[in-house]
């Protein structure tokens, strides 16, 4: 999907701004504090409904304004689509496409017209450093873009398991109570299994796809934290004998201690944890990571942005060429922020942003 247009209103410190992108290469270049990010997380709201920085949208609406707006034109070479937002407080008020309003997030995240994102933005580094909860999230909105129905699986999931929860800290622990308790474990072990199935298939493909991307990713793996058979009766069977052994100990701990919403992607570079590993390892990791979930997401028909936020400082110049000639050949529409105008490639549009304006490229006249 490439977007032709983009209109940003209230926006973190974009008052108003109209953007013509280039079909491939854009670099938007500017001093620090700009809004070169605030562009980047603009698109990535509209592609993923979440910004890469945090998750109040709050903060993403300009200081003292009431709401923000987002308008795009997409078009995936045959049609074309228009999406609009409208955000407020803590919430979308408003998602629409072809002018016509979706009545939740997840029937946008389901439509095909719409565009994908795959962010490299400092605090992916965060991937590395923090706790399972992370990654999980991570991975799950990763495999939920590429598979709707995996985003099914998930809410069904978490659906159960607040039931479940509070279930176990009911201090009245009835017949009826331990009876929902076991058919609420009937469906997170039917669900769990379906997440638990699509994960390490995803993994399996990253760890496959990893040493033929360039070279140094050969020395990058994944692994998922439960180690179990990867076909669908053996992860039943395990995730079913997982929660028989917890029983007890979930009656003391009052809460579910098996399934999915536990396991962690543990990440390795020559085959030691990464988190032993250099600044500049972590980054390398991150990078193949990224280009992995390029192709992967690639694989299912449907091309993502991508979008880069500080590309001098994340990167050294032997790995900037080396993605950008991986993106050139995936001919994928590409947003890159950077300070510095020696890094940009000739083949680029680049536009300046200065106090949350845009100068330069094909750009609106006013
Ligand atoms: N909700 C908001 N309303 C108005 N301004 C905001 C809001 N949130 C952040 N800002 C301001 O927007 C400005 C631009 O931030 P942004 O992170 O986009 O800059 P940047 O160009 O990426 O800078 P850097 O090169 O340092 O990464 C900052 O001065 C920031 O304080
Ligand atoms: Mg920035």
């Amino acid at each position: 999907m490439n977007l032709e247009v983009l209109r940003i209103e209230r926006f973190r410190n974009i008052a108003m701004l109209e953007f013509f992108p280039h079909a491939a290469m854009n670099f938007i270049v500017g001093s620090n504090g700009s809004g070169k990010t605030s562009l980047l997380e603009a698109l990535s709201v509209l592609s993923t409904l979440r910004s890469f920085r945090d998750n109040k949208k709050q903060a993403l609406v300009q200081f003292g304004k009431p709401q923000a707006f987002l308008h795009a034109s997409v078009t995936d070479g045959v049609s074309h689509a228009t999406v609009d937002m409208e955000i407020a407080d803590t919430r979308f008020t408003r998602v629409a496409m072809n002018g016509k309003n979706l009545k939740s997030g997840s029937q946008y995240l389901r439509q095909n017209m719409r565009s994908h994102a795959v962010v490299f933005h400092p605090s992916d580094h965060e991937l590395i450093r923090l706790d399972a909860r992370f990654r999980r999230r991570y991975f799950d909105h990763l495999l939920a873009a590429e598979d709707t129905q995996y985003g099914v699986h998930l809410r069904d999931y978490a659906r159960a398991l607040v039931q479940r929860n509070a279930l176990l800290r009911d201090t009245l622990q009835t017949s009826h109570t331990q009876q929902m308790i076991r058919s609420l474990g009937t469906i997170l072990i039917e669900r769990g299994t379906d997440i638990i199935f699509t994960r390490l298939k995803w993994i399996e493909k990253c760890n496959r796809l990893l040493p033929i991307l360039w070279e140094n990713a050969q020395y990058c793996s994944l692994q998922y934290s439960v180690v179990c058979s990867h076909d669908r009766d053996g992860i039943h069977h395990f995730l079913s004998e997982s929660f028989k052994k917890v029983q007890q100990a979930e009656v003391r701990a009052r809460v579910t201690l098996s399934g999915p919403h536990r396991d962690d992607v543990h990440f390795f570079f020559h085959g030691k944890p990464l988190r032993y590993a250099s600044q500049g390892e972590g980054r390398l990791f991150l990078l193949a990571l990224k280009l992995a979930e390029v192709q992967l997401y690639c694989d299912t028909g449907r091309k993502p942005l991508f979008l880069l936020d500080d590309f001098s400082s994340e990167l050294d110049s032997v790995h900037r060429s080396m993605l950008m000639h991986t993106l050139r050949s995936q001919r994928l529409q590409v947003f890159v922020t950077t300070t510095d105008r020696e890094s940009i490639p000739s083949d680029a549009q680049v536009v300046e942003m200065c106090y949350g304006n845009l100068r330069g490229g094909r750009l609106h006249d006013n």
